[in-house]
């Protein structure tokens, strides 16, 4: 993991201004993500939420999808930080879904992943740390 604490930080403050642009009349929880690719570019997502509550968008895919787009399949992920927060303003501590670690780790098993603790600080674990036993597509 490589990213400086200085560039970490840089993602957590991005991750919380993205956070505002969420779609989530259904969850009320708006959530940001913000990555940097290898490349040293900054990519952003929000969470875009559905009448049909189960099928929404995750932030964290969101910038993935994004870094994809202008990056195409040389995209490889450094560093990703998330941030949430609720109706009232207040930010909350999450983790990124399974769904979304499983995207995380496909494009960067050792990146740095930032997420809020219950206690207001952020903890940077490795995208490999958060999904042990993970799905591999297996060779045949
Ligand atoms: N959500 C994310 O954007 N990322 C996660 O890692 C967990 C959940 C969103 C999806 C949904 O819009 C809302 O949070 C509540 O689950």
């Amino acid at each position: 993991m490589t990213t400086d604490p200085a560039a970490m930080d840089a993602l957590h403050a991005r991750a919380i201004d993205v956070a505002r642009q969420a779609y989530a009349p259904y969850s009320q929880l708006r959530v940001g993500a913000a990555l940097r690719s290898t490349s040293g570019t900054v990519y952003t997502g929000c969470n875009v939420e559905n009448a049909s509550f189960s099928i929404g968008g995750c932030a964290e895919r969101a910038a993935i999808a994004a870094a994809v787009q202008a990056e195409g399949s040389a995209f490889r992920l450094a560093a990703i930080a998330v941030a949430a927060f609720a109706q009232d303003g207040s930010e909350l501590p999450i983790t990124p879904c399974g769904a979304c670690r499983q995207a995380l780790v496909e494009f960067g098993p050792e990146a740095r992943v930032g997420f809020r603790q219950p206690d207001g600080a952020w903890l940077d674990v490795s995208a490999d740390a958060l999904l042990p036993y993970r799905f591999a597509f297996p060779r045949q």
